[in-house]
């Protein structure tokens, strides 16, 4: 991993006076995840009045978390979450967004804005849709305006759903704590009731065996180590010529590796094999494993375009297959059903010079997720895809220095993302809580610059 040296200045004295006199962009330590830390600190302050306001003032009491309606104009908060659920026209966003855009001042570093509103797909009606979408405007536009860490994400209910069902408490907390450091500017769905809490919020994962693909190293490594920190079984899979690698990550998470190539024809069988030898179940899927071939499509070869789709989607369509026919992934009487969750990329949204064959890949994945909804919920399960901005990884380190530098600060929160931000975004779809999100392709790029 290449270090990042600018960020570190940034934040001395120092190095902060300079940087903001010569207008250099200011990342900031962005606030992550710890286990036994609270979800978030100080006070979350909740705008809107509806049922729904309701529902989520009882929720994060019932996490103890320090409530509010109202704060004093000199009191730092935490977050700020925005509830638009009875806007029925642009002209009825005003009062609770000027509210919003009133305590942004007192947002403590790494602060939290969260909008919440039904989704805009399910009305008919021209204003109702105009006001829910000028929701999704108001998120993104406000997640370039945060600093110090801040991010601002949206939260969108499907029509009626009822907003203390499980998913709706998941994606709350997902957004809210150190979790989704390096998620913003993006938009979680919940289409149903389904999911189920965990007993411990600290062990979201306990009792599930997952399978992790190319997890010797880089994101899949941190992908491994999150999930069996959260509870969960790991088998660890990558190819043989990185078994030793592997095998030093599955001791770390005290789980499995096995190894195989995923364009195998049975690949599936033997990760199932596997499963069904060492743990008698298989719960949630990571289809992490990826390579590049980059060349301008005029130069490209058929090795370099052939190889990226076989390993980047074809393998995953085809596990999939026999994962959703095999019983050990579809257990009729469990009542999580099975998760699986694929690697794509912003470069698979926004599109890439270079990368005609990559981004093909990668966009595929996400056309494979959302097709593929349909089979996982008659199942009570789930497929999403995470696509990761600029991350620092082996890849990335690759990159010349001053194309890595400008690579890495052309986001909302001027830094590259690390490992585990994408990981905690996986371990959080994969949870038994998020039944109620598929479907979906969430971005963990700090809020990209560029594309989409
Ligand atoms: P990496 O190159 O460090 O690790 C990939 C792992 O996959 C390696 O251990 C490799 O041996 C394994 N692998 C490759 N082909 C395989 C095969 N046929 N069978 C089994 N294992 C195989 O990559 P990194 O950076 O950790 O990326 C992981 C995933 O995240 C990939 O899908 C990548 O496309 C995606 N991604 C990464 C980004 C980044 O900034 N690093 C950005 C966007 C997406």
């Amino acid at each position: 991993m290449a270090k990042d040296s600018y960020t570190d200045f940034v934040n001395t004295g120092f190095g902060k006076k300079i940087t903001k006199a010569l207008g250099l962009p200011q990342p900031a330590r962005l606030r992550r995840y710890r286990p036994q830390a609270p979800v978030i600190e100080g006070p979350v302050v909740l705008l809107g009045s509806s049922g729904v306001t309701d529902a989520l003032a009882d929720r994060l009491l019932g996490w103890e978390l320090d409530v509010r309606r109202h704060v004093g104009p000199r009191e730092k908060i935490a977050a700020v979450i925005a509830v638009f659920d009875s806007a029925h026209s642009p002209a009825e966003l005003s009062q609770t967004v000027l509210a919003l855009g009133g305590l942004l001042k007192q947002l403590r570093p790494s602060g939290r804005v969260i909008t919440l509103f039904r989704s805009p797909d399910q009305t008919e009606d021209p204003a109702a849709r105009a006001a829910r979408k000028g929701v999704e405007g108001i998120t993104r536009s406000l997640a370039h305006e945060l600093r110090a860490g801040g991010t601002a994400n949206g939260l969108v209910l499907q029509e009626d759903l009822d907003p203390s069902a499980p998913s709706v408490a998941a994606a709350l907390r997902f957004l809210l704590s150190g979790r989704s450091a390096f998620v913003s500017g993006q938009f979680i769905t919940v289409d149903s009731v389904n999911g189920i809490l965990p007993e411990d919020w600290a062990l979201p994962l306990a009792g599930q065996v997952a399978v992790v693909t190319g997890a010797a190293r880089g994101i899949g490594a941190a992908i491994a180590g999150t999930l069996h920190r959260d509870g969960a079984q790991v088998i660890a899979v990558d190819i043989p010529d990185a078994g030793e690698q592997l095998a030093a990550v599955a001791n770390d998470v005290s789980g499995t590796a096995l190894q195989l190539d995923i364009t195998a024809d049975d690949a599936a069988e033997r990760i199932l094999t596997h499963a069904q030898q060492h743990y008698g179940r298989l719960d949630i899927v990571v289809h992490n494993a990826g390579i590049t071939r980059d060349k301008l499509l005029a130069n490209m070869d058929p090795s370099r375009w052939d190889s990226v789709i076989a390993v980047n989607v074809e393998s995953q369509l085809r596990m999939n297959r026999t994962f959703l026919n095999s019983e050990l992934f579809n257990r009729a009487e469990d009542t999580v059903g099975p998760r699986i969750v694929s690697l794509a990329s912003t470069s698979g949204i926004a599109g890439n010079r270079g990368q005609t064959n990559y981004a093909a890949s990668k966009s595929g994945v996400i056309g494979m997720v959302s097709a593929s909804s349909a089979q996982l919920q008659a199942r009570h399960g789930t497929i999403n895809a995470v696509a990761p901005g600029f991350i620092e990884t082996e890849m990335t380190a690759k990159i010349p220095f001053a194309t890595r530098e400008v690579a890495r600060r052309l986001n909302s929160l001027n830094q590259g993302g690390l490992p585990e931000d994408v990981a905690e975004t996986i371990a959080y779809l994969a949870s038994p809580a998020a039944a109620g999100t598929s479907g979906l392709t969430l971005r963990v790029c700090g809020q990209n610059l560029i594309g989409a």
